[in-house]
């Protein structure tokens, strides 16, 4: 990468003596903070400059390198000498134009844009883009490094967009004989076990699918995470921001959040004219509440791995206590699903046991077997589900918006699927399975974001997601809603059933 700057240095004052004050010491300054910022074996050089007042210009010139880093150490040089020879401070740096030309592999086939200041140009398997009136934060924080890696990044998605999701099949079980083909959501309702909840996306579950919803939980404690030695915790329901730009996702999937927003204040003073058009009109008065309530302050739980990667943020985690397991199920899970919603199976608000991992890469690949070996034994033997398992997009790069495929060959790290047919969608061939479940090993990149450390070695994570309404509806699909048809390994679990509520 090429990178030309045009910089302006605003002074505290004009300088005494001017440019010739200046003549002298500058290209030396220039030349030493360029050799050290920019590394061995780049280079780069000042180009023209001029001082007019207290206002000094220069151009910055890195062949393979980042040029702005030179400019932030030839401040700093700056700022010593002319405070130290001329009691003259450096009030401002900025970059009016920084133009950055680097190789793009493949042409883009359409516009790209960015949200700053900049122009962009392609030509010759390159790329050019120059960025406009950068300031001391912005280049401190490298905003041009982040802008050339969005470019690069957003002509990728280009030939990316519209490709297969990656998808490979790890394990089979046998067919069994189905005979249930309606749709268990469909069956819940004629029934009234189930009805379509107050808010978009949402179902209220009566005592019946209720009882059956928490058999699944206790099903995957009692016969995966306790066996594994998993702990139970209790984890804040709404996710942080911060969290959130830790992990990707407030990047990867924005419009897939529930926003949460608070009262500007909780003085019943403030909120009388609210009160009042609600007493007087008995609608929402819409405009009111929103002068009334903040913007968005956090989302709702959206996965709670994140949370839990919070908690341990900063820490380090003591050799003996690895691997570190633990699971939470109080936090509820709310996607704003929009057009893909369907039945009890996907849904705006769902309740899904989260257990989280981190260990030595070795700890948690035999984890991961033992894992596999209790999962199996639960859809095997216990819920006698026909079901497989499948290697895909890790979830960890679909929910950053990150492209391609890691280690697919490899599979130490990445995600596995666990699919249960629906024999309401048509033939095992052409139907779409349902993802009920999910298992991880993310690497070291939650340890990473969130600083979470250990004694010595390498810490990973991973986490696999238990999706109670999904279990419940792969279990329905397949077995349908008469009890007696149920496995008998499902019906002990379930106990005495809740009765049938008759309405009139
Ligand atoms: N965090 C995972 C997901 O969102 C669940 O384990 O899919
Ligand atoms: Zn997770």
């Amino acid at each position: 990468m090429r990178g030309e700057l045009d910089a302006e240095l605003v002074l505290s004052q004009s300088l005494p003596g001017g440019r010739a004050t200046l003549e002298g010491v500058l290209p030396g300054l220039a030349e030493e903070a360029l050799a050290r910022s920019l590394g061995k074996g780049v280079v780069g050089r000042m180009g023209p400059w001029n001082l007019e007042g207290d206002r000094l210009t220069l151009t910055l010139t890195a062949e393979n390198g980042r040029a702005h880093q030179a400019l932030l150490a030839l401040t700093r040089r700056l700022k010593v000498e002319l405070g130290r020879t001329a009691k003259v401070g450096v009030r401002t740096v900025r970059a009016l134009r920084y133009r950055l030309t680097f190789d793009v592999p493949k042409a883009p086939t359409a516009p790209v844009s960015l949200p700053i200041p900049h122009q962009l140009r392609f030509g010759d398997g390159q790329a050019t883009l120059e960025l406009e009136g950068l300031d001391e934060e912005a280049l401190r924080d490298n905003w041009s490094d982040r802008a050339v890696t969005l470019v690069e990044d957003k002509v990728l998605r280009q030939h990316y967009q519209g490709k297969e999701q990656y998808w490979k099949l790890l394990s089979q079980s046998p067919a069994r004989n189905l005979t249930v083909t309606e749709d268990p959501t469909e069956a819940m309702l004629r029934r009234n076990w189930l009805r379509n909840g107050p808010t978009k996306g949402k179902w209220f579950l009566g005592p019946l699918p209720a009882h059956l919803l928490r058999t699944m939980e206790r099903i995957a404690i009692d016969e995966v995470l306790r066996p594994l030695g998993f702990e139970e915790v209790v984890q804040p329901h709404h996710d942080s921001f911060d969290i959130l730009l830790k992990t990707g996702h407030l990047e990867g999937v924005p419009g897939e959040f529930y926003y949460v927003a608070e009262p500007k204040s909780r003085d019943p003073a403030v909120w009388e004219r609210f009160t009042d058009l609600v007493k007087i009109t008995r609608k929402v008065p819409e405009a009111e509440l929103a002068n009334l309530v903040s913007g968005p302050v956090a989302v709702s739980c959206y996965a709670q791995c994140p949370t839990t990667y919070w908690w341990l943020s900063g820490r380090t985690i003591a050799q003996e206590m690895l691997p570190l397991k633990v699971f939470d199920r109080a936090a509820i899970s709310n996607r704003y699903e929009s057009g893909g919603r369907h039945g009890l199976e996907r849904v705006d608000e769902f309740h899904r046991i989260e257990p989280v991992y981190l260990g030595t890469p070795e700890q948690l690949l035999e984890l991961r077997e033992q894992l596999l070996a209790r999962y199996a034994h639960v859809f095997n033997d216990i819920l006698e589900l026909e079901w497989r398992t499948a290697w895909v997009t890790p979830f960890y790069m679909q929910q950053s918006g990150a492209i391609g495929v890691e280690d697919e060959t490899q599979r130490i790290k990445g995600t596995i699927d666990f699919e249960a047919y629906l024999p309401y969608r048509g033939t095992r061939e052409a139907s779409e399975w349902l993802e009920f479940q999910n298992l991880s090993i993310v690497g070291d990149k939650y340890p990473k974001a969130f600083t979470i450390k250990t004694q010595k070695g390498e810490l990973w994570s991973g986490c696999t997601g238990i999706g109670l309404e999904r279990w419940l509806i792969a279990f329905l699909a397949q077995r349908g809603l008469d009890p007696t048809a149920w496995p008998a390994g499902f019906r002990k679990y379930a106990g005495e059933l809740p009765r049938e509520i008759r309405f009139l």
